[in-house]
């Protein structure tokens, strides 16, 4: 099939890139123009394991452009994956999707489009899409154009850092569409994913046991609907378990043992149930926020996802608090960060729990020094006026520190040489955000351990 996906972030990317190797024709459309010839050289704006190898894999299948007219009007599916990022006020900023939607209107071909919302727009996007492609197809044509397109939306679940693995092998695809024909294309579309007889790529192998993949027709709102909820249950789960790690503390329990005592209940279910800092990302604080703007409008209170964001927030507070317990006092005092990236395996510092955690530290006097294995030349650029030391050497993360956090749990960092490293630190406190290092090994190297919630 002929398909175009506009926006090269994150998700346009990895849908364009995993269509394109499942045998169809993409073409991925992006205003930024610099992008789109870096794309041409094979070069990724983002960090996304396997995302170059597959690129390469499928180059004869891909293309990039800038100009919609060499996307759109050829194509049977066009994508919008545009950024919705948030405003202020909590809404998501629909100014990319507008433009999209227009663009799209104005180059629509003769034959049947369906036109995919990827991007996460708040309830109603799809229906707001459809009149903004009629409207540009109008002005731009002088008539109306004749039932030959329709909206669907198909949210997005991908992970950062494993998005290949959820492109190919979803726990499920969600269609919205109140338009048979949107929804038979769809099918036709995902049917290799649906029914796994696709060739894995090499480095990313099919699951055993994986045979099909259920795909979930509904209307349109409704897909849309359940982006939100998604996101905002996992979120929830989240920070469930952050309060309860709060309380462990208290009554000196240990918060993993729990998690594994009420995950293995398979109503509650073991994964989401990590403590540490709290979620961060582009999506769970944007999707909470955009949920409470949408019930806004209807009148309505959601008190569990307000109070899920307020524990989220308090959980990077709180690793301050312990710093403050534990050295009395910050100002003059060296903090070392190990992880800027909200979670491994990306180099996204959207919403990272580093960023408050590292301002925070600085507005008490602290001076901190920051390693991050990916992330670091973007923490460099988008951060430039924090006065945080980057570093790539992780020596300089625990020479004279007086305690040193671990934010983000990026594999390298279980098995550092904590021996050597504990003899250059001033006191040898280490404050494991995520519950991710050997606290057995630590606390026999001489270390002060403290975990979240243990
Ligand atoms: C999230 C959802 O998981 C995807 O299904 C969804 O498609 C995506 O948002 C989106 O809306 O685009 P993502 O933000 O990439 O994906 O990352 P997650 O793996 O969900 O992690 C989010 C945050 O939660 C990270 O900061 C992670 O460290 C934290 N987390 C995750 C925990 O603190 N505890 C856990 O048990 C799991």
């Amino acid at each position: 099939m002929r398909v175009a996906v506009v926006g090269s972030g994150y998700v346009g990317l990895t849908t364009g890139v995993g269509l394109a190797y499942l045998g169809n024709q993409v073409t991925c459309v992006d205003i930024d123009k610099q992008k789109i010839l870096a794309l041409r050289e094979g070069q990724l704006p983002i960090y996304e394991p396997g995302l170059s190898e597959l690129l390469q894999m499928a180059s004869d299948n891909l293309s990039f452009t800038s100009d919609y007219q060499e996307a759109v009007p050829s194509a049977d599916v066009v994508f919008i994956a545009v950024g919705t990022p948030a405003l202020l006020d909590g809404g998501p900023n629909l100014d990319y999707l507008k433009s999209a939607a227009l663009k799209i209107g104005q180059n629509l071909g003769e034959g049947f489009t369906v036109v995919v919302n990827k991007s996460t727009v708040p309830i109603g996007g799809g229906n707001w899409v459809e009149y903004l492609i009629s409207e540009a197809f109008k002005s731009q044509n002088g008539y109306k154009p004749e039932d030959n397109y329709s909206v669907a939306s198909n949210p997005e679940f991908l992970k950062e850092g494993s998005a290949l693995y959820d492109t190919f092998y979803p726990d499920r695809i969600v269609v919205g569409s109140n338009d048979q024909r949107a929804t038979d294309i769809l099918t036709r579309l995902y049917r290799p994913i649906i029914e796994q007889d696709f060739m894995p790529p090499p480095f990313e192998p099919r699951p055993q046991g994986l045979k099909s993949v259920p795909f979930i027709t509904m209307d349109l709102t409704s897909a849309e609907l359940v982006k939100y909820a998604a996101n905002a249950f996992l979120a929830l789960k989240i920070s469930f378990i952050n309060e309860i790690a709060v309380l462990a503390e208290k009554v000196g329990a240990d918060v993993q043992q729990v998690a594994n005592g009420i995950g293995t209940d398979t109503r509650i279910g073991r994964r989401f149930l990590q403590a540490g800092i709290g979620w961060g990302g582009s999506c769970f604080g944007k999707d909470t926020a955009a949920l409470l703007t949408i019930a806004r409008d209807y009148g309505l209170e959601m008190p569990v996802i307000e109070a899920a964001r307020s524990v989220n927030y308090q959980q990077r507070q709180r690793i301050i608090e312990k710093l403050l317990q534990e050295l009395k006092i910050l100002k003059g005092k060296k903090v070392g960060l190990l992880g800027l990236a909200f979670k491994p395996n990306t180099d996204d510092l959207r919403d990272a729990p580093s960023f408050q955690i590292a301002k925070g530290l600085l507005e008490k006097g602290a001076k901190v020094v920051a390693h991050d294995p990916v992330a670091l030349g973007r923490a460099e650029r988008e951060w430039y006026d924090l006065n945080i030391e980057f570093t790539k050497d992780i020596q300089l993360v625990f020479e004279d520190a007086d305690a040193v956090v671990l934010v983000t749990e990026w594999d390298e960092y279980r098995h550092l040489a904590y021996g050597r490293l504990k003899a250059s630190m001033r006191t040898p406190i280490i404050i494991d955000g995520r519950n991710f290092l050997q606290r057995d090994r630590l606390q026999d190297l001489g270390y002060r351990y403290l975990g979240v919630g243990r």
